[in-house]
């Protein structure tokens, strides 16, 4: 694996691929590497000829000062998991990435105000920027990106319809812990009692999935609240069962694709989960 830290190493090292016809594929992360990004890895290896993951932990996107100074940084284990996995790793500093003062904005019309953007004011124009920057610097045939995050998938999904942009987006199924915690690079921060605290959220979002045939969608809101009300150490910030296709909450099941959507802090640790119903 190249490690390779500006944008025009790594321009340089593509255009010989792009020139032997290679299939170039791209796995943005933040580090912090688990088997969930591994999981991007490793579809992306199916997929593409030469996979190129990205470690950058993107100051813009960061709404609260105190999430981005501890953010975990692993580095030398993430070099050690990637290593088998992938051909190009690009790990640029913030001043590659950004020109001092640099702003700009993309409208992404109500996507950006919905659930994870009501709580975090600003988050996806950072996401958007560093996505936007990154596609321009690997030119990506293909693009890997977990259910996870995925408002974060529908944004970036907008923004590449609007651009015209020239690459495939591809969602990767959530990995969970074997208990069915959703992996996270912030799960590191839970204590042992809160990562017990934190499994209300997986258990909600299956018990609502089993019951969705057998009750309305205001029974099921109804029950999956109590339930993540009742769970000592959670502090919910939304449950919403949403149109998947754009995220408007539901009452009836008229929608096609239907989701269920939350996001609560355990300690001082912020998560969020999902789960497909139709
Ligand atoms: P990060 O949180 O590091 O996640 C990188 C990618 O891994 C995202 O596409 C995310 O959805 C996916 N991912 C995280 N946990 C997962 C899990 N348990 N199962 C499957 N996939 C999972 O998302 C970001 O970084 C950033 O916003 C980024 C897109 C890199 C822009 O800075």
């Amino acid at each position: 694996m190249e490690i390779l830290k500006t944008r025009a190493q790594l321009a340089s090292r593509l255009s010989a691929f792009r020139d032997a016809d290679k299939l170039i594929g791209l796995v943005p992360t933040m580090g912090a590497l688990h088997n969930g990004h591994l999981s991007l890895v490793n579809e992306a290896r199916k997929h593409t000829d030469i996979v190129v993951c990205s470690i950058f932990v993107n100051p813009t996107q960061f709404n609260d000062p105190t999430d981005l100074e501890r953010y975990p940084r692993p580095i030398e284990n993430d070099i050690e998991k990637l290593t088998p996995l992938c051909d190009v790793l690009f790990m640029p500093e913030v001043s590659e990435m950004y020109a001092s003062g640099e702003q700009w904005h993309i409208d992404l019309g109500r996507l950006e105000y919905l659930l994870e953007g009501r709580f975090r004011p600003g988050h996806y124009q950072g996401v958007t920027q560093i996505v936007k920057k990154l596609f321009d610097a690997v030119q990506p045939d293909k693009a890997f990106f977990g259910q996870k995050d995925f408002q974060q998938f529908k944004i970036i999904d907008s923004m590449v319809k609007q651009l015209h942009l020239p690459v495939e987006l591809v969602m990767c199924p959530i990995i969970r812990e074997s208990d069915g915690l959703a992996m996270s690079s912030r799960n590191v921060h839970l204590s042992p009692a809160e990562h017990q605290q934190a499994l209300a959220l997986s258990k909600t979002l299956l018990f609502v999935q089993q019951n969705f045939e057998n009750r309305s969608i205001a029974e099921l809101n109804k029950s999956a609240l109590e339930m993540l009300n009742r769970s000592e150490g959670v502090e919910l910030d939304y449950f919403q069962i949403c149109d998947a296709d754009t995220l408007d909450v539901v009452n009836e099941k008229t929608s096609k694709h239907v989701i269920a959507l939350l996001a609560a802090r355990v300690g001082n640790t912020r998560l969020i989960d999902n789960i497909i119903l139709q």
